[in-house]
Order: C-alpha cells, then structure tokens, then sequence
C-alpha cells in the first residue's frame, strides 16, 4: 500500500509556537502508514530532534514551496500575504470563511494556484461540531491575560510582553502572585461561557481564587434580550467568548461606556477576536493586539481607562499543552485523510471550500 504522505511546515507568525502535529501524534500517523515530512522550526516548542527521533524526515525551514503537488501541507495560522498561487492542499487556519479582512484575494491564491484549503475551523464532525480547536487554552489563556492587565491598570501601568508560559500551573502561579496573592474581590463576566473557550475562561478564573459568585457566566439565554448591556459595565473584567454566526446587537458602544464614569470594567478580553468582521459585536477598537503591546485603550470615552485585549492566537501561551490537545483531536481525521475523496470531514470541508472559493471568484470579478 502507498503511504500517504504530509508535510508539516513551520509557523511564521510571530510568537506562534505551537504545532498542528506534536511529535506524538506524528509517531501515530507514521504507524499508521504515513510519511512525515518536517521542516524545521526554531520557533516550534517541539525540538526538531524530537520529530526525527521518532522517524519523521527533517527539511529546510519553510521549504514547502518546493514539495510535490501530491503532497498535503499542513500548519496552523495563516500564511504571510502575498498574490503568489497556491497549488498545493493545504490543512490549516485561513480566516476568510467570514468575509475577513482581506478573505477574496487569499481563496483567490488557491483558485490562480489551482491548489485546495481545508480549513481546520470547519472540519466537522456529524453533528457539525469542530473535531479539533484551541478554545478550551484560549479562554484560560486570554482570562489570564485579561487579570495581569486588570492589575497592571490598577497600578497605572501598561500591561508589557506576555511570554509563553511552561505549564498551565505556571501560569496560574504568575497571575495569583500579580495579583497579591489571589484574585479574589476581582469580578468578571465571561459570555460564551458554556463554549470551550468560555469554559477555559472560567476554570482560569475559578483557578486564580475569584468567588464562584463573582465569576457571572451568561451564553445565549442571558443575551437573547440584546445589547448593549449595562452587566458588562459593572464586573472589572468582561471576556468575551461567543462564537458569532449571525449578525447581533452590539455587547457594548463607546457611547454606553462614555456616559458611564463610574463604571467598574477595567479590562475587555475579546478572546472571539472578530476585529474585522462587520458584525463584531464589541464595536469598540479595531486592531488585534499583540504578545508585545496585550492592550489597545479604548478611546472617546473619556479619561476613565478601558484596555482592550484582542489577541488572536491566545493558546500560544500554553503552546506545549495546547498543540498536545489540539493535534490529538484532530489525529482520527488526520488518520482518515488517505480516503479523503469519500470521508465525510474531508468532503465536507472540500464542498465549504469550494463554495467559498466561488464567492471569492465573484467577489475578486476573476
Ligand atoms: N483569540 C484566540 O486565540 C482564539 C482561539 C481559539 C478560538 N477563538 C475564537 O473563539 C470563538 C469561540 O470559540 P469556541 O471554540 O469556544 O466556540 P464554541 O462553539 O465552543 O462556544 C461558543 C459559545 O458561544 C455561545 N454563543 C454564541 N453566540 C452567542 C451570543 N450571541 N450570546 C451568548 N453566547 C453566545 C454558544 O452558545 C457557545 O456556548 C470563535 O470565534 C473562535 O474562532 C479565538
């Protein structure tokens, strides 16, 4: 039998030090019949030692460009921008399903190049859940952000570089001690909380010693009335978790924040970090922030200061725990990827492509 070959290229994100294949998984997959091509990473929190120790072959950082059409490559974030196409198929984050920034002249690299995306957001399974996300480290990941910039504020600072913490124990250990001790007193409001991302949020939150009563969990029942809602004003920190399919009133506006000094909230986490897209239910900033400057004030609400954190590759802060999770939910697709014209995640996310791709042809009038 043929073994099925793919590439795992490196990451060109800056701070990005996670992996789509862990250097176990990578051993499940060549068991199972594959050959594992990988290009080599300094910037991977997996040693390039660790891949060839377990029969992975090791190549020139970023070298995917050259590898046979044949051959699948897969990553996690976006590739840097360019109009070169791409004739590959390529296995990982695009953001530009949702109209993004940007959205028609990427799919529109994939229709020059004649090449094909499987978006790892939309690899499904029969009940249309994903079978692999970050959500779970982004929510504990982003909370702890949203607390180190709640205590920064507090001292009339500016939260600085976030590095990459070894373990989620670490972590926890660096946001008590930030905060005197515990966190206890701090409250937050978490929405999207029954989500993975929420649900990370608030084990975080619960982990660093806030009172159960002062960690305020809504999803969809608490904001089918609409926003904005005066709850998010009267908590320190407010996380916002949701997954957004559909146009909704906006959570929050700078005029409701304006006319509202003696508001409580210190601290916006926008771990859903939908910046872009028109429908951006925090419509109160307008970049995403990074790993070296956490926080972007909000501004034209006065002298009262609110930061936004809208980092969107958050779970890079765990990177070791995060990619270990992530790449084994996605292994039993991975490991059907040989009969990926009759396996229903891999058709699926051709069939979504390929509908995107179409709208990205009208868009970008090719
Ligand atoms: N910033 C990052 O680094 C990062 C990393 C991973 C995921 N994300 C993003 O986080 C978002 C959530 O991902 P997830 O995996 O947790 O999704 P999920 O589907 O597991 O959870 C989303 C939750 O939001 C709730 N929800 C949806 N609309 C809502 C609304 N209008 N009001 C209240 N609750 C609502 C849902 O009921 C669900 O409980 C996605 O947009 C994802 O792309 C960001």
């Amino acid at each position: 039998m043929t073994r099925q070959p793919l590439w795992l290229r490196c990451e060109t994100k800056e701070f990005e030090r996670r992996a789509a294949l862990t250097p176990t998984t990578a051993k499940q997959l060549i068991d199972a019949g594959f050959d594992i091509t990988v290009e080599r990473d300094e910037q991977r929190i997996f040693d390039d030692a660790e891949y060839e120790a377990i029969g992975c072959k090791l190549v020139e950082h970023n070298s995917w460009p050259s590898a046979p059409l044949n051959v699948p490559i897969i990553g996690l974030k976006e590739l840097p921008e360019s109009d070169d196409p791409l004739p590959h198929t390529h296995i990982q984050f695009a953001h530009c399903y949702k109209q993004q920034a940007g959205w028609s002249s990427i799919l529109a690299r994939f229709y020059k190049g004649k090449g094909s995306l499987y978006d790892l957001e939309f690899l499904t399974d029969a009940h249309g859940r994903r079978v692999a996300a970050f959500g779970f480290h982004a929510g504990f990941a982003g909370a702890a952000a949203g607390a180190l910039a709640y205590a920064s504020q507090k001292a009339g600072k500016q939260l600085g570089l976030l590095n990459p913490y070894p373990n989620e124990d670490a972590m926890v250990s660096a946001v008590k001690e930030t905060l005197g001790g515990s966190g206890k007193g701090v409250k937050a409001l978490v929405i999207g909380a029954l989500g993975r991302c929420g649900s990370g949020a608030v084990d975080l939150l619960r982990k660093i010693g806030l009172n159960e009563d002062d960690i305020v969990k809504w999803d969809m029942a608490e904001t089918a009335k609409g926003g904005p809602f005066q709850e998010i004003l009267d908590v320190d920190i407010f996380v916002n978790c949701i997954y957004l399919s559909s146009s909704i009133p906006p959570f929050l506006t700078r005029d409701q924040i304006a006319s509202q000094p003696q508001r409580r909230l210190s601290v916006v986490v926008d771990v859903s970090c939908d910046t872009t897209n028109p429908h951006n239910p925090i419509p109160v900033y307008s970049i995403n922030t990074t790993f070296s400057k956490p926080t972007v004030p909000v501004d034209g609400i006065g002298s009262v200061p609110l930061s936004v954190i809208s980092i969107d590759h958050l779970p890079t802060l765990l990177p070791r725990e995060a990619s270990e999770q992530f790449s084994s939910d996605l292994l039993p697709s991975l490991l059907e990827l040989p009969s990926r014209q009759t396996a229903r995640v891999w058709t699926d996310a051709q069939k979504l492509f390929e509908q995107k791709q179409a709208e990205a042809v009208k868009a970008e009038g090719l």
